[in-house]
């Protein structure tokens, strides 16, 4: 995974040479949120960076830095989540891509590790879109690693009703391949409860105490995190060339 064109890895001239090829961008946005009592709390940060990474290597397309803290209201209970307001999320998300727009980058493509960032991504970005017209006009869009065709086929597979939706085996076994040094030991859990809608931070803790939505993580494994990253890249892959074509 550390074959990728990684912004940060990159000297100028670098990606002065990279621009004359290509213009796409991968983007990884994520969260910093607690993710049950054994997932790491960055879970969809690190879901994020890993796979557009990866996706970033099977495309050789550039890979900028993440944005691995987002919109995380309902988890402010849970001790350590961290959350952007929406505004400052928007912001960051327009001052990420302008200050690479000023450079060539004309295809900006996210690749989001959180349900909570879907519907800001979703109007921020179709605004950009629209914004954006004439001869030197950018293109935004998005994908959450989780959604696409192979990946929901394997999860569906794999943990049908223990998914849940939130500190999931599938995104718990993509931490365990791609950070194993920080993994807790594995725990049986009881049941978590269904989802049920939640009106704030401590209406979400006083129905999913231990932080989970519906979920099972001790079903994920490392293996099956490697399958998940494969799969995604498999989905992404596709997806981007269509978008950038
Ligand atoms: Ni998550």
């Amino acid at each position: 995974m550390l074959r990728a064109m990684l912004l940060e890895h990159c000297s100028w001239p670098d990606v002065e040479r990279y621009l004359e090829l290509n213009n796409g961008v991968l983007i990884p946005i994520g969260s910093t949120e607690q993710h049950g009592p054994t997932g790491l709390i960055g879970t969809d940060a690190i879901c994020a960076q890993a796979i557009a990474e990866a996706a970033g290597d099977a495309l050789d397309v550039m890979v900028a830095p993440p944005i691995p803290v987002a919109l995380a209201e309902h988890h402010m209970a849970f001790t350590g989540s961290m959350t952007l307001r929406k505004e400052t999320l928007v912001a960051v998300i327009e001052d990420y891509t302008q200050s690479l727009f000023r450079h060539g980058f004309r295809r900006f493509y996210f690749i989001n590790g959180h349900g909570g960032n879907i519907a800001v991504l979703n109007e921020t970005l179709k605004g950009f879109s629209a914004n954006s017209t004439g001869p030197d006009a950018a293109t935004y869009t998005f994908v959450n690693w989780w959604a696409g065709p192979r990946t929901k086929k394997l999860r569906d597979e794999w943990y049908g009703d223990s998914e849940g939706g939130h500190a999931t085996p599938s995104e718990i076994a993509v931490t365990q391949f791609v950070r194993p040094a920080a993994m807790k030991p594995v725990q049986r859990l009881g049941p978590a409860p269904k989802s049920q809608g939640f009106s704030s931070a401590e209406d979400f803790r006083s129905k999913y105490p231990d932080g989970r939505i519906g979920s099972d993580p001790s079903l994920a494994t490392p293996e099956a995190g490697r399958a998940l990253v494969a799969s995604a890249v498999a989905d992404i892959t596709e997806h981007y060339r269509d978008f950038a074509r």
